[in-house]
């Protein structure tokens, strides 16, 4: 099977109505907590993506059994630090940040020793964000110079501890979350506001978890080693899947559409809100709430009058995924945009900020970058026709899929590499893409 894609055709208009895959922060974190929970948890609608397939690996490795029946996935869960590992055991996060930092939460009572290690993207990023807090309870763990490998042995005598999460990371907080679960005594973080799937979680499991809001940040208590009870979980669609289908969707002429029971959580609900700012009257029908989340329709249809945006920074939190697909609006958009501190978006599983950067000047846009601001220069008649080849862009899922949508929107004629990498993620894009009318070879 080819490894690119080709595609030299702009997208026919459409009116349809989809589903995207299943939410990737839900399906792993899911996972993780029914091996905490005391009981079989039943999670339908698990994403069935590289990511979450590790997942699956991962907790295999640790002891944990699963059947697969009907497409429910069934994990049997012995309660709080039930992990049970052999000698040197090796954990394989590939290619997954979320899985290789929420999971060391949970190995902080191990009592052999594990090593964690992952793929040439992984082991590029930075885990002392994660290992100093743990340190803050007591935990045995080292990194090779704050990257992978990780080594843990666990602790007998953790200690609660007061946590400051000053980056805005979900896999940071929910790692000290998972640590304090088998931690006795009271734990307090402060983070700034990111996503809450781990909190919502566990508080909808009837956890002994406070959490209060105020200004940029969540206040967050919870006493450690309280069992709780296995759980039933449908995930929903996945906001950051959805979001190809927004943009291309308001960048493609006389089209609508409507995306089905995507979850939509006020902390990952910032491309809309981002977009809607531009112009875009993206709107959320038939809202649901979902054992303590928020489900919707999403439906969208084509935008002719684009406006730039000036993007309040509070709202990066909520948007970390999608700003790629945002900027290929702003470059469409009338004005310049501006976006202000998006240094933790040369922090993901390639220096996303970078590489969106010399993607857009690739297709003739003009952009500014002063230390993590940037500034797009908007061309409202953008219309390619040249040749584009997109390689070398380490393999980085949501790359692939913003130059997708870029060739379909645009115009041009495009080579896109390393199409395998949508198997991270979100392995049905393709297919709903030419379920649209995409011509992809
Ligand atoms: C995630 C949190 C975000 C996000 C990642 C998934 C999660 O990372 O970029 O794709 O599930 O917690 P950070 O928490 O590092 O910002």
């Amino acid at each position: 099977m080819p490894k690119s894609i080709h595609i030299n055709k702009k997208i026919s208009s459409y009116k349809k109505t989809i589903e995207v895959s299943s939410d990737k922060s839900l399906s792993i974190r899911t996972i993780l907590l029914a091996t905490q929970a005391v009981g079989v948890s039943k999670i339908s609608n698990l994403l069935e993506s590289e990511d979450v397939l590790n997942t699956l690996k991962t907790i295999k490795k640790l002891g944990i059994t699963y059947k697969k029946k009907n497409n429910v996935y069934e994990i049997y869960g012995y309660g709080l630090n039930s992990f049970v590992s052999k000698k040197n055991l090796l954990i394989n996060a590939g290619n997954s940040g979320t899985l290789a930092r929420l999971i060391v939460g949970l190995l902080v009572k191990s009592k052999n020793k594990i090593k964690l290690i992952g793929d040439k993207s992984l082991s590029k990023r930075d885990f002392s964000r994660v290992t100093e807090p743990l340190k803050n309870f007591g935990v045995n763990i080292k990194t090779k110079k704050g990257s992978l490998p990780i080594e843990i042995e666990g602790s007998e005598f953790l200690r609660p501890s007061k946590i400051l999460e000053k980056l805005g990371s979900a896999q940071v907080k929910s790692c000290s979350i998972f640590c304090a679960l088998n931690t006795p005594g009271t734990t307090i973080i402060k983070a700034k506001k990111s996503r809450n799937h781990t909190e919502l979680l566990l508080k909808y499991l009837k956890y002994p978890i406070k959490i209060k809001s105020k200004g940029d940040y969540d206040y967050i208590q919870l006493n450690g080693l309280h069992q709780f009870k296995a759980f039933d979980y449908k995930v929903p669609g996945d906001i950051s899947s959805a979001a190809f289908f927004i943009v291309l969707t308001l960048l493609t002429k006389n089209s609508e559409i409507l995306i089905k029971k995507v979850n939509v959580n006020k902390s990952r609900i910032g491309i809309i809100n981002i977009l809607n700012k531009m112009n875009a009257k993206i709107k959320l029908k038939n809202k649901r709430l979902y054992k303590g989340e928020e489900t919707a329709d999403i439906y969208v249809k084509s935008a002719n009058d684009l406006i730039s945006i000036n993007c309040p920074e509070n709202l990066n939190s909520s948007a970390i995924d999608e700003f790629l697909v945002i900027f290929l609006v702003a470059a469409k958009a009338n004005g310049i945009s501006r976006f202000k501190n998006l240094g933790e978006l040369n922090k993901k599983e390639s220096p996303r900020l970078d590489l969106a950067i010399k993607f857009l000047k690739m297709i003739g846009i003009k952009i500014a970058k002063k230390n993590s601001n940037v500034k797009i220069f908007g061309k409202p008649n953008l219309n390619l026709n040249r040749k584009f080849i997109v390689k070398n862009f380490m393999k980085d899922h949501r790359i692939f899929m913003m130059a997708c949508v870029a060739a379909i929107a645009f115009g041009g004629d495009w080579k896109i590499s390393d199409k395998d990498s949508i198997k991270t993620s979100f392995p049905k894009f393709l297919h709903i893409l030419k379920g649209l009318g995409a011509n992809i070879n």
